[in-house]
């Protein structure tokens, strides 16, 4: 539709169509007996009103969303397609690693294709927008939605969003199998206070312009089609009635001119955070702002026509809104195709193909972080004689992660079934024995999930699972222990205070460390973990994270040496959770540290190193890359001139490998206090044993702008150190003058 016809529409539209327009439905009033439900009631909707509404979320299935589609099309005056949106994470069926996996995987085309397998098995499945990427900085891995971000660099969130973006919405929404992305939570969700979940986030205006916003402008640069609130205060100002933040910064600054949607509730809860006394206030303040879509609350619904009566409100606020759905609807090609690509037959040989199973399982593979290995002991191979297998994630088959909707326990084989299968096709020679060991969760503790308590098996003979775990590992030659979080320990409202092991967890790792020195420990977790203990007692350290439906049979290639890990830490992995928050990019500090124990007044705790565990940027492979010094083309660089900075990596191992080469710059001296060191590109580069590549990065003014005393966005001429090396605790650098 060209826009002429698009405001023809709109002129023509009642004012209660238009206001429909606005409202985002929850899932439970598109049931067929909507009406009966209570929210139903208490939105204050009627059964006819529910089909005239904008969109609604998390309602899938071809032949459901056609369904649903023809109410619409036959109630709606002006026959306006509904949108359908749901949060397809990391997949929609076919689950791939969580998006910081995807971070630690440093492999933005891998995630552009696992952006685009999720794109088509969904919207062949009727759903035509995607609450993807995230794009929030974090920091702090108390928080649970670390496991929903690609990291605390911004320059790496950036590029894996963009990736994202280009995976879902391809070059143009009306290609088959494609769908919209809604880039979130703007601004800065990934700040709060203490790690809790929803908390307060006071940020100074420079580091949210450095270090927060450019992720998401990023994203808006890539043409994302939605951008989301986020539920926090910003300085006070709740994000969904932030005037500065949506229309300055957003649209203004940003140029961002797609459709605003709340997050869910986050109108209503305008009451809660205490600027608004009632939902009709709330909605005033949020239209002002700009959101255009009301997720779930009836704040919108019930009040915009009395805020217009009234005058409060004018009638071109609310038709800003209406155009920017409607140009949605039309970029998506609904007008012309209402069902869109939703198709029961394309679904069912979509979902699941092989051709997708084998994607996710080469992601999740890529996604995985070597953190120790001495002495080689993996990969597994003849050497290690007789294995076990311990720990829950033996049988665990919930390996895709918390925002996994879609994600089924039967398209997905645990690490048990995996071998079995691996034996019978002769992938593996060997059977390892197996034994759970230990519950995943103390006696009588529950995890609670959005609509109850979640399912985690328990077993009541808790001396009998350790007595048969100790057996194994006493008869083993080497062991490989099978721990992590589970998956509802992170996400969403997933924030913790102690990042270890589970107890139970930790207690079986200790008995098992006392019995077999050969340890192998896996790790399954959607955020850093405080792993000490896990590196005391064990030889090797992986990290799994959420690695997805093909998770196990991943991990089995890389223990056993079929993919080689490369991948890295995208989050700085701390020695205890005291260290939080924590990352790569910190300031030097009045007083830092020079590690003089003698000396009492440094920046330091007493009773913990200040450097952490596992740097940003660090992980290890089965070969070993040589990094040579780095070589500037030029000592000087201009506005209008650029440098390039190089080195040799080698492979001077014996196997085939990947390495992620890494680019950090300092900022010498300037007139606000720079970061040690700020990551500003990566190249992932495969080499066979000997083999020898150039690996270069230009260099240009613009990487070295940043918020400067006069406020603004620039940079200072200078000297700066250029860093290139295998993870952010390199020393491999280069000096240049910026004129
Ligand atoms: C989350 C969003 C999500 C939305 C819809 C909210 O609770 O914060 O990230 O997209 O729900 O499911």
């Amino acid at each position: 539709m060209t826009k002429e016809k698009l405001l023809e529409l709109l002129k023509d539209m009642s004012l209660e169509e238009k206001i429909g327009q606005l409202v985002q439905l929850p899932p439970e009033l598109m049931g067929d007996d909507a009406m009966a439900t209570g929210p139903a009631q208490s939105m204050g909707i009627t059964y006819e009103q529910i089909y005239e509404c904008g969109s609604t979320l998390t309602v899938t299935g071809a032949e459901k969303l056609k369904k649903i589609q023809d109410k619409v099309l036959s109630t709606q005056p002006h026959k306006i397609p509904m949108l359908f949106m749901a949060d397809i994470i990391n997949g929609y069926r076919t689950i791939y690693p969580i998006p910081l996996a995807q971070g630690a995987s440093f492999d933005t085309k891998l995630s552009e294709e696992c952006a685009r397998m999720a794109a088509k098995e969904s919207s062949y499945d009727g759903l035509h927008v995607t609450f993807s990427p995230m794009a929030d900085l974090v920091k702090d891995s108390r928080w649970g939605r670390v496991m929903e971000s690609t990291g605390e660099s911004v320059f790496l969130n950036s590029e894996m969003g963009k990736a994202m973006i280009v995976g879902y919405q391809g070059k143009d929404m009306t290609e088959e199998g494609s769908m919209a992305a809604c880039v979130k939570h703007f601004a800065a969700y990934g700040a709060p206070m203490g790690g809790r979940d929803y908390n307060t986030v006071e940020l100074d205006e420079r580091t949210l312009k450095d270090e927060y916003l450019p992720a998401y402008e990023a994203a808006i640069k890539a043409g994302v089609a939605l951008t989301m609130t986020s539920f926090n205060t910003i300085n006070r100002v709740p994000s969904t009635a932030n005037k500065w933040l949506m229309r300055d910064i957003l649209r203004d600054k940003m140029g961002f001119k797609g459709v605003l949607i709340s997050d869910w509730g986050a109108i209503g809860e305008l009451v809660n955070h205490a600027v608004a006394a009632d939902k009709k206030e709330a909605a005033r303040l949020a239209l002002e702002a700009g959101v255009d879509i009301d997720m779930c609350t009836e704040s919108y619904f019930a009040n915009t026509k009395a805020l217009i009566d009234e005058g409060l409100i004018s009638e071109e606020l609310l038709d800003e809104c209406v155009l920017r759905i409607l140009e949605l609807k039309n970029d998506l090609g609904l007008f012309e195709n209402p069902y869109r690509f939703a198709d029961e037959a394309k679904a069912k040989e979509c979902i699941l193909s092989k051709e997708n199973r084998a994607l996710a399982r080469k992601a999740a593979g890529q996604s995985m972080v070597l953190l120790e290995n001495h002495k080689s002991i993996l990969p597994l191979s003849e050497k290690s004689g007789k294995v076990a297998f311990i720990g829950p994630y033996v049988d665990c088959k919930h390996l895709y992660g918390f925002w996994s909707l879609w994600g089924r326990d039967e398209d997905t084989a645990s690490v048990r079934e995996t071998v079995d299968e691996f034996i019978k096709t002769g992938e593996l020679s060997e059977k390892p024995s197996f034994a759970q060991g230990s519950n995943f969760l103390k006696k009588g503790e529950k995890l609670v999930q959005f609509g109850g308590y979640a399912d985690i098996p328990e077993n009541e003979d808790e001396e009998g699972m350790l007595n048969e775990a100790l057996n194994l590992a006493k008869e083993a030659d080497t062991v490989v222990m099978l721990l992590g979080e589970h998956a509802f320990h992170s996400g969403e409202a997933g924030s913790r205070t102690d990042i270890r092991l589970p107890k139970p967890q930790r207690k079986l790792l200790d008995e098992v460390s006392k019995v077999n020195k050969n340890i192998v420990t896996v790790v399954f977790s959607g955020r850093p973990l405080d792993l000490r203990d896990v590196k005391k007692r064990s030889k090797a350290v992986l990290e799994a994270w959420f690695p997805g439906t093909e998770g196990a049979a991943a991990l089995l290639d890389v223990l056993y040496g079929k993919v080689n890990p490369s991948g890295k830490v995208p989050m700085t992995f701390p020695r205890n959770v005291g260290q939080l928050p924590m990352c790569y990019n910190e300031l030097p500090t009045g007083r830092p540290n020079n590690g003089d124990d003698t000396n009492r007044a440094m920046s330091r705790y007493l009773d913990v190193a200040n450097t952490p565990l596992y740097p940003f940027g660090y992980g290890l492979s089965y070969t070993k890359f040589d990094i040579s010094p780095v070589t500037l083309s030029s000592d000087t660089l201009t506005k209008d001139t650029s440098i390039t900075a190089s080195v040799k990596v080698t492979n001077v191992g014996k196997v085939t490998g990947s390495e992620v080469v890494q680019l950090y710059i300092r900022d010498k001296v300037a007139s606000v206090s720079r970061p040690v060191k700020e990551h500003k590109g990566f190249e992932k580069i495969c080499l066979k044993p000997g083999e020898e590549k150039t690996v270069e990065f230009v260099i240009t003014e613009d990487m070295l702008r940043f918020t400067t005393i006069n406020n603004v966005y620039e940079s200072e001429p200078g000297s700066f150190d250029v860093f290139v090396g295998n993870s952010s605790a390199t020393d491999n650098k280069a000096e240049f003058i910026l004129k």
